[in-house]
């Protein structure tokens, strides 16, 4: 059974993007958010972003009307009974995830319903665990800029029914148009088990003065061809969620190379957490 009707569980840079593109596909999306505050900032990134998609020539008009058309927002999890499909895209926060998890397994009622999370290194049988069904939960882990990187990560658990996980692939393959790899329940997936050591070396490097942020930068976009550097990427993902996934690798892994290097730390704790606050490694306007 195709997947018409989603709700989306947080409306910052990432559930914004989730949908974004689900609107885009046709479906229609209600978004939970917690504030009047927090869902007019929600709606105005992917107004904004569906702008950028009509001025690059990646959507007509037409197309950005009836997909702002499809966004419905809502207080209230309640309103998600009928979904046939949730996406959760709030803080990588364990409690506030798990108790989200409670709350949707109690609400939505369709029995074969997927109850995905876009958690990049929480664990997804942790997530379940919070439920009364973990045959109906899965990952599905979305890339920065969303409407932009083609890949989803689909995780499943040994409690995830295949037919769960079918329909996830198929929605976020067919209906969204994404390309879909698989991932065992280890912390940080296939993407971020590679992508963070890697940043946290790049932080590393310029931390002890063996090279300037903006030499990095250019060594990876110039020498390996990277679209961006790792400061600017860790910029854009954001400071305290390239923290929040290094201390769950960490914690799952105890592997040095996983734990935050202390300059992260400081620049979390100044709330210097990139792109979305207008400084992180770099300052935005
Ligand atoms: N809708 C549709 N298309 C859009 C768009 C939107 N809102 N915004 C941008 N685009 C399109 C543009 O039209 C452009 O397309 P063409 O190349 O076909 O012209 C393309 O996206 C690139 O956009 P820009 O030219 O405006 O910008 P850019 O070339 O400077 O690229 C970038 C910006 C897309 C961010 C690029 O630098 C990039 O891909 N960087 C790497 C990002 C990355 O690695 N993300 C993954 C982070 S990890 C993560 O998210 C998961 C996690 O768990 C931490």
């Amino acid at each position: 059974m195709t997947v018409e009707r989603v709700g989306i569980v947080g409306a910052g840079q990432m559930g914004a993007g989730i949908a974004e593109v689900c609107a885009r596909a046709h479906v229609d999306v209600l978004v939970y958010e917690q504030t009047r505050e927090l869902t007019a900032a929600g709606r105005n990134r992917i107004l904004r972003s569906l702008d950028r998609g009509v001025s690059s020539g990646k959507i007509t008009e037409r197309e950005r009307e009836n997909a702002a058309c499809r966004l419905r927002f809502t207080f209230d999890l309640a309103d998600f009974a009928d979904r046939q499909l949730v996406v959760e895209a709030v803080l990588e926060d364990e409690k506030i995830k798990t108790d989200i998890f409670t709350e949707l397994d109690a609400v939505v009622t369709d029995p074969g319903a997927v109850l995905a999370s876009n958690t990049s290194s929480i664990p997804i049988t942790t997530l379940g665990s919070a439920t009364t069904s973990p045959n109906r939960i899965v990952g599905l882990h979305f890339f920065n800029p969303v409407p932009v990187l083609p890949l989803v990560e689909l995780v499943t658990t040994d409690a995830t029914s295949e037919t769960v996980a079918d329909r996830a692939e198929q929605f976020a393959g067919d209906v969204l148009g994404k390309q879909v790899v698989r991932s065992a329940d280890r912390s940080g997936f296939v993407v971020n088990a590679l992508l963070v050591p890697y940043l946290l070396s790049a932080i590393r490097m310029v931390e002890s003065g063996f090279a300037t942020k903006e030499d990095v930068d250019k060594a990876t976009v110039l020498g390996l061809a990277h679209p961006m550097g790792p400061l600017a990427l860790a910029d854009l993902i954001g400071l305290d969620t390239v923290k929040a996934i290094a201390d769950s690798m960490y914690t799952e892994f105890a592997e040095p190379l996983f734990a935050p290097p202390p300059l992260l730390l400081q620049m979390v704790g100044a709330g210097q957490v990139g792109k979305k606050t207008g400084i992180g490694f770099y300052r935005y306007e």
